[in-house]
């Protein structure tokens, strides 16, 4: 079965054409990533506008690399099925994708499958050679999420830990802007921290009580994560650092630094934030045994997070932020569990939705 995937939930612009869910043959991503990092991060109304501009060249290119166009036409007989992004993320990125499925679904009479995003995460790992066994655990790590997913097998999911505040990517981006690092955060602090002591400085762990939780997924508070004081604290550490007092404006701290203390700040940072990943990923292996550990989504990339877990199930790097590839092998494995496509005409997208 060959799927046509589409993915514009933030600020990638992406189509992939794949083969039973796991051959990739081909996956085009435009960034925005460019225009971003001009304001330090993203700005809603225009990454739509980019998604508007880019979508249709994308998947014409998508077809082109996949060698399915003749006569410089795409060939969609070759496409068995369509597969987008419809929740979660940014509301007009969304609308992009979903009204172009939708529309492409219907013009060429293709069934269409609304994809979840985090979804889509843990299926990159099935892009890889050896593919994770059920019942697995997944950790999901974003610029949006931070959960801990148990699969009793596909397409059965149980959110067993998440965060309840910053996810742990959007630590990465607003600690390096702390640090006066570029826009997207996660690669500036990894680059930093090669040159960095990570034990220079110390920063505390969360610890969480079982009861109180704002939002309630599931029942489970045992393995949540929050990374809201763990940004604080490097703010503090920096003006501690720096002699400044709290008053003292923090958008002015970066260019206080010299560049071994940005370094030691990222490395410490970085340090701390994985520990504190894979402490309650341990945890949550020991009450839910599972066969596979898979670790997804853009903070998946980071090195020291892949060298500290080296057991698990890791999308390749390319395939760790957002794409298109891993939209539509999850729709195939949609598909291969007997979920239907739904009708084009009443697709809903949805800004914030648990995993399904
Ligand atoms: O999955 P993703 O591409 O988009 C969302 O669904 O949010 O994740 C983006 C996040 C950003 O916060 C970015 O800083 C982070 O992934 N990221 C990293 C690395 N590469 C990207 N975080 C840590 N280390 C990295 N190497
Ligand atoms: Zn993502």
């Amino acid at each position: 079965m060959i799927i046509l995937g589409i993915e514009s939930s933030c600020d990638e612009t992406a189509a992939a054409i794949v083969k039973d869910g796991r051959q990739i043959l081909s996956n085009v991503i435009v960034s925005q990533v460019d225009i971003f990092k001009a304001y330090g991060g993203v700005i809603p109304e225009v990454a739509a506008r980019s998604h508007l501009e880019a979508i249709l060249p994308v998947i014409h290119q998508a077809f082109k690399d996949a060698g399915f166009q003749k006569d410089g036409q795409d060939d969609w007989s070759q496409i068995d099925a369509i597969a987008v992004t419809h929740t979660p993320g940014l509301l007009g990125s969304l609308l992009i994708g979903t009204l172009t499925a939708r529309t492409l679904a219907i013009l060429h009479n293709k069934p269409l499958y609304p994809v979840h995003h985090l979804k889509s995460h843990i299926y990159s790992a099935w892009l890889n050679q050896q593919v994770p066994d059920f019942p697995l655990l997944a950790l999901v790590v974003s610029g949006g999420h931070t959960q801990i997913i148990h699969m009793s097998n596909h397409n059965k999911f149980q959110i067993i830990g998440t965060t309840r505040d910053d996810a742990v990517g959007e630590c990465f981006d607003k600690v390096a802007k702390i640090l006066g690092l570029p826009y997207p955060g996660g690669p500036s602090i990894a680059q930093a921290a090669t040159q960095g002591d990570s034990h220079k400085y110390r920063f505390p762990h969360p610890k969480l009580t079982t009861k109180a939780r704002p939002s309630n997924n599931s029942a489970n508070t045992a393995y949540d994560f929050s990374f809201s004081g763990l940004k604080t604290a490097v703010l503090r550490a920096v003006q501690e650092e720096l002699k400044k007092p709290i008053s003292f404006p923090s958008h002015q701290l970066a260019s206080l630094l010299n560049a071994q203390q940005v370094a030691d700040f990222a490395a410490s940072f970085q340090q701390t934030a994985v520990d504190i990943l894979l402490e309650n990923l341990t945890r949550a292996t020991q009450n839910y045994p599972c066969k596979s550990i898979v670790i997804a989504g853009g903070v998946s990339a980071n090195q020291l997070l892949r060298e500290k877990a080296p057991k698990c199930f890791f999308p390749t790097k390319s395939l760790s932020g957002d794409n298109a590839a891993m939209v539509a092998s999850a729709a195939f494995f949609e598909h291969n569990s007997g979920i239907q496509p739904t009708d084009p005409y009443t697709i809903t997208l949805q800004p914030r939705s648990p995993i399904q």
